[in-house]
């Protein structure tokens, strides 16, 4: 049985002040909460400051984006040793924007994958599909190539400890999210493909979490999915009252 995790994406939002009482608030109020696991990735200049105000709570931070290499001349990056030193524990790799904002490609999430993985963070690595690709009935195909190449040496073992996050690019930020039945149909294909891939064992352990504008009031349905195992949300983590109300809305 796996864990429900949600992690709330700030993107580029909070200054380290602001992430710091949200995490004091967030704190107190999931205090009684052990069923779900929680992660906030704050920005970069917060991470540290996360962490330590997350202490010895539940709360587990996240770098939002890392850089393959362990150090350099990278103007801009930040490596997955320095983030792991700084108190993350998790760092989203891929993440739609990265992709399209930045040019990030399969290739690139591949070694940021290894990368985080030989400095002992937990990946979150992010797929799915645009919405044109969804119309070109493209969106498996899509998926399968992410996952191949993206994952590509990965052990399954290394897949069983992992997060992957299937977040539909024409969700993200629209206030339009997948019906549960197509995150169901995209879910139940990931899954598929890493047993098919890593074996049964590590392809029932890894998450794999939904995300697209996720609210409290959709979280129980897409949660009601047996490959669903959580959530990646941006907008409502904002918000430690909305953010709570989706990791109470989480439970299995
Ligand atoms: P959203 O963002 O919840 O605001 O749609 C999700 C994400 O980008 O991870």
């Amino acid at each position: 049985m796996r864990k429900p995790l949600i992690a709330g994406n700030f993107k580029m939002f909070k200054t380290v002040h602001e992430t710091v009482s949200y995490i004091g608030e967030l704190r107190q109020l999931a205090r009684d909460i052990s069923a779900v696991d929680i992660v906030v990735a704050p920005t970069m200049t917060a991470v540290h400051a996360a962490a330590e105000a997350a202490g010895d709570s539940a709360i587990g931070i996240a770098g939002q984006n890392v850089h393959w290499e362990r150090e350099g001349a990278f103007t801009g990056e930040v490596s997955a040793p320095m983030l792991r030193e700084a108190g993350a524990r998790f760092v989203i790799i891929g993440h739609s924007e990265r992709r399209t904002l930045f040019g990030e490609t399969n290739d690139s999430v591949n070694k940021k994958t290894h990368a985080a993985l030989t400095a002992g963070l937990v990946p979150i690595v992010c797929i799915g599909e645009t919405l044109a690709q969804r119309d070109a009935n493209e969106t498996l195909a899509v998926l399968d190539r992410q996952i191949k190449e993206g994952l590509d040496g990965c052990t399954g073992e290394q897949l069983s400890g992992m997060v992957l996050a299937y977040e539909p690019v024409w969700a993200i930020g629209t206030g339009r999210n997948a019906t549960p039945a197509q995150a169901g149909e995209a879910h139940a294909h990931i899954r598929q493909r890493l047993k098919q891939w890593f074996g049964l064992d590590p392809s029932e352990q890894c998450r794999v979490l939904y995300g697209g504008s996720v609210k409290p009031d959709n979280i129980g349905k897409l949660i009601g999915h047996q490959d669903v195992d959580g959530a990646l949300v941006g907008g409502a983590s904002l918000d430690p009252g909305s953010f709570l109300a989706i990791i109470r809305g989480a439970t299995k």
